[in-house]
Formats: structure tokens, C-alpha cells, sequence
């Protein structure tokens, strides 16, 4: 599988986060050449992760987004594959979320997306073919309680997979998304800090509610990602693939 991604033209969005650092290691050990995204460039660094090129910004910042694409072209010398991984969780019913959090959670996993697939497709057109694989969620499968904002992206990011993998396979643009359940990251960590819990202790208890007995690590998710990436999905094109051990969205 991973020899296929050798010398591969890959672009990474929020590479400097639980899911994002696993993807820069797993693209770099297959033999990839990298370009990663994130918010600040010492994010970015801080990772300890090897990129080849580092092309930090904000994806809510629409020229920066759309220039993104190009700019990884222009600095690989092509675009293979483009990872859209970067995300926010808001948690919370639509009762209590406010226009701000609307704002910045559309515009980080729905517009940011949309945008970076728009500017990648015509440049791997143009190369005779590509892959794009999203980050979705379970959650965007089924509802997740008391996270609607954000499931109704994550959603919106699957529909939009489909939509694009059936428009753009003529062009040899295989277009797939992961749909992880709980993965033990910054994000999932924070969010039990912001509810009062000890991370820790939180996920040994979340740990017991997966049947396979533990909660997803970033690289259980990265290699989902190698695979839709590779030629061993080349007749792959528009799938929701749910990475969750075994636990239903409930
Ligand atoms: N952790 C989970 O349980 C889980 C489950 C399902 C799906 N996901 C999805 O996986 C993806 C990666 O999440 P993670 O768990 O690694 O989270 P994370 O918080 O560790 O990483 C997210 C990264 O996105 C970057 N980012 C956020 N806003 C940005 C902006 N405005 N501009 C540029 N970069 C920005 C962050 O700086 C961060 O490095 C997300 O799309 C998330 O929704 C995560």
C-alpha cells in the first residue's frame, strides 16, 4: 500500500494536531513529500514532526485558503494528495451556541474544505489525477448528543465527499472521507477539561465503552487515511469509512 504514496505531493491542514502529526509521520514514512498547514507555524514546529514544507495560516482567513493549494503545487512541484483535517469541536445544543461559534465552526469545517478541494482539483486535473480524503466523524453520521453545531459540519463535510467523489472520478480524483468516532487527541482531551474532568480518567472510562476495548489513537485513524490516500483504494470514490472499534454513535 505504502509504496504507492513514494514521492507523492501530499498537503496536510491542521498538521500540528493529535490526528494531523500521525498523518505528517505516516505520509513522511511511506515516502511522501509533505507540506503542512496549521495555525502558527511554531504549532507547527513544535510537533517535532519533519515536514518539507511549512505553510502556516488561519483557514478561517479566505485568501489564505484559497492561495493554499497553489502554494503547496508551488512548493512540492505538484499536488498528489490533499488531506483536510484541520477542525473545531463545539459543543453544546443549538440553544446555546452564538453566532460567533456558528461563524468560526462553518468557516473552519465546512468553507475550509470546500475551498481547498475547489483550488485542488483543477491542479490535479491538470496532472492527470489525485486523491482528497476529509476528515468527517461518526458524528456527522449519526447525532452525537448535545454536539449539534458540529455534527451538522461534519455532515456537511460527508455530503460534500459524496457529492465529489461521484462529480470528479472521471478526472481520476478519487474523493474519500474517514469518519473516526472518539480519538484520544488534544481535542477530545480539552474537551473534558473544559467539562470539569480529568482527561485521564476520562478516557480509561471511555476506553470501556468501545468494544474493542480502548478509544482510537491518531495513527489507528492516519493509516485509514494512508489506505484512502493509496492506489489500494483506487476504486474508491465517495466513501464514508467509519473507524470507531466497534461503537456506535449514541
Ligand atoms: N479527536 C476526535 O475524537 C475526533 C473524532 C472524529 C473526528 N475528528 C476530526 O479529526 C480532525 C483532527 O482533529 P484532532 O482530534 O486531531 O484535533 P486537534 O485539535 O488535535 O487538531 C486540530 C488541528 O486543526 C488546527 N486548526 C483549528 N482551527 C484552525 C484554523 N482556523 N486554521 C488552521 N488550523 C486550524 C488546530 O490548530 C489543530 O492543530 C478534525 O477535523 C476533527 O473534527 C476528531
Amino acid at each position: 500500500m505504502s509504496e504507492s504514496l513514494k514521492d507523492k505531493r501530499v498537503l496536510i491542514t491542521g498538521a500540528a494536531g493529535g490526528i494531523g502529526r500521525a498523518l505528517v509521520i505516516g505520509f513522511k514514512n511511506a515516502g511522501a513529500k509533505v507540506a503542512v498547514a496549521d495555525r502558527h507555524e511554531q504549532h507547527i514546529l513544535s510537533s517535532d514532526v519533519e515536514a518539507d514544507v511549512l505553510l502556516p495560516g488561519d483557514l478561517a482567513d479566505i485568501a489564505y485558503t484559497n492561495g493554499l493549494c497553489g502554494k503547496a503545487s508551488e512548493a512540492l512541484g505538484g499536488l498528489d494528495v490533499l488531506v483536510n483535517n484541520a477542525g473545531i469541536n463545539n459543543r453544546g445544543p443549538v440553544t446555546q451556541t452564538t453566532d460567533e461559534e456558528l461563524r468560526i465552526s462553518l468557516a473552519i469545517n465546512v468553507e475550509a474544505p470546500f475551498r481547498l478541494c475547489r483550488s485542488a482539483i483543477p491542479i490535479m486535473s491538470d496532472n492527470g489525477g489525485g486523491a482528497i480524503v476529509n476528515v468527517s466523524s461518526c458524528w456527522g453520521l449519526r447525532p452525537g448528543p448535545d454536539h449539534a453545531l458540529y455534527c451538522m459540519t461534519k455532515a456537511a463535510v460527508a455530503s460534500l465527499t459524496q457529492c465529489m467523489g461521484r462529480d470528479h472520478a472521471h478526472q481520476n480524483i478519487r474523493v474519500n472521507a474517514v469518519c473516526p468516532n472518539e480519538v484520544d487527541t488534544p481535542m477530545l482531551r480539552t474537551g473534558f477539561e473544559m467539562r470539569g474532568f480529568d482527561p485521564a480518567t476520562a478516557i480509561d472510562a471511555l476506553d470501556k465503552t468501545v468494544p474493542i476495548g480502548r478509544v482510537a489513537q491518531p495513527e489507528d485513524i492516519a493509516d485509514v487515511v494512508l489506505f484512502l490516500a493509496s492506489d489500494a483504494a483506487r476504486y474508491m470514490c465517495g466513501s464514508l469509512v467509519e473507524v470507531n472499534g466497534g461503537k456506535a454513535v449514541g
